[in-house]
């Protein structure tokens, strides 16, 4: 048996799938892993200038030049293989009666936009933008913005709805990642390095609640060998292959 055939089985045996997805997963629609030697985010730019509360307050007209650059990327992409298998697999689960989770690290909305229905942005969002003073979430953005940094109505300025470092995650999706580890018996992380917590430790949580965890990534992470399963390769192939795998039943 391939280890493609014992994830399909895996899936066919299990009643609660939880995926984890990372910048890989969004790489096959030309959209930059962050720690990818030569074309990740940061290996150009310096995270601490960037993407702080620190940073924004030092130089605001930067930071938000920068991720209004990101965001206009991202709304140019398509979702790929990786993501539109994904919807495939939970469409198939869903009408098996059984329930599917997309807690995403990434920012750029691509499962959405791609057709999955039950998504948790546990790094928050680029395409959310929100009052520095306030909170209050800025609708009908223009694209691009037409100065750098932006007023909000509020009177502050306009922050993107993403996670930056030293930040705590969003609460809501912090409680919808619990109940989903408690519940799931099939954990998936999939294009992330593992290098990142809290994301980084919910496989090994979901482990220790009785799921059987698999790691599908291109390169191996330092938390490949606490995996049960691993397999190697592009997420869109992998997933496109699997998804075949299961239509022939
Ligand atoms: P990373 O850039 O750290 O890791 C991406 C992983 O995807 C690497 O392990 C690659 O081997 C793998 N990869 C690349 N292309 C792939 C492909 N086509 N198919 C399968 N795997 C592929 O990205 P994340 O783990 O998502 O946080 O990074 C986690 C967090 O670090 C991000 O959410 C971001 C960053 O700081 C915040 O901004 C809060």
């Amino acid at each position: 048996m391939t280890d493609l055939n014992t994830l399909a089985e895996a899936l066919r045996q299990s009643k609660h799938v939880a995926v984890l997805s990372g910048a890989g997963v969004s790489a096959e629609s030309g959209i930059p892993t962050f720690r990818d030697a030569l074309e990740g985010y940061w290996s150009k730019y310096d995270p601490e200038q960037l993407a702080t509360p620190e940073a924004f307050a030092r130089d605001p007209e930067l930071v938000t030049r920068w991720y209004d650059e990101r965001r206009q990327k991202v709304s140019a992409c398509q979702p790929n293989a990786a993501h539109l298998a994904l919807v495939e697999l939970e469409n198939w689960l869903i009408d098996a009666g059984k329930s599917f989770v997309i807690l995403t690290q990434n920012v750029d909305g691509l499962h959405q936009r791609a057709g999955s229905k039950d998504v948790v942005e546990v790094h928050g969002s680029l395409l959310k933008w929100r009052c520095t003073k306030t909170n209050a979430d800025a609708p009908n953005l223009p694209m691009p913005f037409p100065t750098y940094p932006m007023k909000s109505a509020g009177g502050g300025f306009l922050r993107p709805g993403v996670v930056w470092f030293g930040e705590h995650l969003p609460e809501d999706a912090v409680s919808r990642v619990e109940s989903a580890i408690e519940k799931t018996d099939l954990f998936i992380a999939m294009g992330t390095s593992g290098l990142v917590y809290p994301a980084a430790g919910w496989s090994e949580a979901a482990r220790r609640h009785g799921a059987l965890t698999v790691e599908l990534n291109r390169d191996p992470t330092p938390l490949s060998t606490s995996f049960d399963l691993v397999l190697r390769g592009s997420a869109g192939e992998i997933l496109s292959s699997l998804v075949s795998e299961i239509r022939r039943g």
